[in-house]
């Protein structure tokens, strides 16, 4: 039985911010499934210790030295479904409210890459592959090679590096490296991790892993532009032969509307019709909209943040607002993109909602009573909303970029085949026309909308076809001499 060790900054059931967690929550258990000993370690949040931690066995606490730092972890375990979760405790790196976004996150995850390579001695596992996700675990490969070059049980030891969100970066001040990871400023100098004026986690992450991969065919074609590269496009491009694009699922257990106990209906393939629009009129109703069930209604459950495309939406709103539909906004994220749609609540009472905050069960519930879910984003390594909302059967429309076009079929109004709306252009008019066109199907062409409804709840959006493809590249990476 192949062993792999998942080493990210977040994952249900435990703690989320966006769909890095979903992914942590759902692929290692699929893993699981073709016979693969799975363990995943995150960093024990203050929401987590809350929530989780009564729940948790306590495994050892264990010194670790990171650069000029000498402190201590506590390791903590949990099974979950046959996935061992381990976490590491530190009170005063992760007991914050939030969970990224301090002065010291360049020391922070410093210290949980070291607990974790440190953990590996400490529990005896050595795992033949350490899956790493995105910035906050990138220097786990140079600091597994660097840091433990004398110890033959770290060097078997392969890395792969996945890159969820190439826009956060973990770019952080030479000193990061020499005080916080202990890594000398050689790497610096030689330019291997460095970025501009300082180091970057991703960019080591990209460089010293042994495959890298990102979470769309797409995505992995667009990160090596610079359009899309943020600047790492010439680094990736170095790599390209050792890049993989992979696209995500769901969670198709978490995320069901016929066994959904947040709904207010549940529903299937066979009963969607009632089953929505009975979703649709408990929603309405929950957030003080007009309760006109036979309203095309629009949602949106979102990070506000420009990677979203929401500038399309606004520039756009008051034609947007001139069409027959309602429009729900779940979300919270950069102040100006949260005061635009507290406005436009005020502006169109009880056809438009805003709800600022994060909600999971409302999420669930949006996901089910709505008809169209809009995702315009500028960019999307993969998206996990518009699959959850094809689940649902609300047909996503969406820009062509990333996993949104990898995983949204445009309506073909010919053949009704399709599971959604699309279109190319970053464009407020091209995403204004979009949706006027959603919105003729919707009233004047029911079968049209129908077909496509079935056929987004029929797509496969589960993790079964990509696990077959990591577990691919797991053995590729294996045999490499
Ligand atoms: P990203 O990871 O870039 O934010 P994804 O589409 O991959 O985008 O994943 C977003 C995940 O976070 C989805 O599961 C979505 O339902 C969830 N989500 C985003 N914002 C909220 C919110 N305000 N309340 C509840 N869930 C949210
Ligand atoms: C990131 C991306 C999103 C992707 C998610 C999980 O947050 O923005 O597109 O679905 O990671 O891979």
């Amino acid at each position: 039985m192949k062993s792999i060790l998942f080493v990210a900054s977040e994952g249900l059931p435990f703690i989320k911010s966006g769909g890095l967690a979903d992914v942590i929550g759902s692929l290692p258990y699929s893993l699981k499934q073709k016979n693969m000993d799975v363990r995943v370690v995150l960093p024990l949040y203050l929401k987590i210790a809350l929530n989780h931690r009564e729940s948790f066995k306590k495994v050892k606490t264990f010194p670790v030295l990171t650069g000029q730092i000498n402190t201590v972890a506590t390791l903590y375990e949990k099974d979950v479904q046959g996935v061992i979760y381990y976490f590491i405790e530190h009170q005063g790196y992760f007991e914050r409210e939030g969970l990224y976004g301090y002065y010291d996150d360049g020391a922070r995850f410093a210290f949980f890459q070291k607990a974790v390579l440190e953990m590996l001695r400490e529990l005896q596992f050595y795992p033949e592959i350490i899956h790493s996700h995105d910035w906050h675990t990138g220097m786990i490969p140079a600091m597994c090679k660097i840091h433990y070059a004398n110890d033959k049980k770290y060097q078997k030891i392969k890395h792969v590096y996945t890159i969820h969100n190439l826009a956060y970066q973990g770019n952080f001040p030479v000193s990061v490296l020499t005080d916080c990871l202990g890594i000398s400023d050689s790497f610096y100098h030689d330019g291997s991790m460095r970025f501009y004026q300082g180091i970057s986690f991703m960019k080591a992450g990209i460089l010293f892993a042994d495959k890298i991969s990102t979470v769309s065919p797409t995505y992995s074609h667009e990160i090596l532009t610079k359009e899309y590269g943020e600047n790492m496009d010439e680094v990736l491009s170095y790599r390209k032969d050792d890049l993989w694009g992979i696209t995500n699922g769901i969670d198709t257990k978490l995320w069901d509307p016929s066994k959904d106990k947040l709904l207010s209906k549940k529903y299937s393939l066979k009963s969607y019709a009632s089953g929505k629009k009975a979703n649709k009129k408990a929603l309405q109703e929950e957030l003080g909209l007009r309760v006109t069930p036979d309203t095309m209604l629009v949602g949106m459950v979102s990070r506000l943040t420009n990677q979203k495309g929401i500038h399309l939406i606004l520039e756009k709103l008051a034609d947007i607002m001139g069409l027959d539909l309602q429009f729900i906004v779940l979300g919270s994220g950069e102040g100006h993109i949260e005061d635009a749609f507290k406005h436009m609540e005020y502006k169109y009472k009880r056809r438009a909602v805003f709800y600022c905050g994060y909600n999971e069960e409302l999420a669930h519930r949006i996901y089910a009573g709505c008809d169209v879910f809009l995702m315009p984003s500028l960019f999307e390594p993969c998206g996990i909303s518009q699959l959850i909302a094809m689940r649902y059967g609300t047909l996503p429309l969406v820009r062509e970029t990333g996993g949104l076009k990898d995983t949204v079929t445009p309506f073909n109004q010919y053949d009704n085949t399709g599971t959604g709306f699309s279109f190319a252009s970053k464009s407020s008019d091209d995403l204004y026309y979009t949706l006027r066109y959603a919105c003729d199907t919707y009233y004047l062409n029911s079968i049209g909308f129908n077909a496509m409804i079935e056929n987004a709840m029929k797509e496969d959006v589960s993790f079964e076809k990509s696990c077959k493809l990591y577990l691919e590249m797991y053995n590729m990476v294996l045999t490499k001499k």
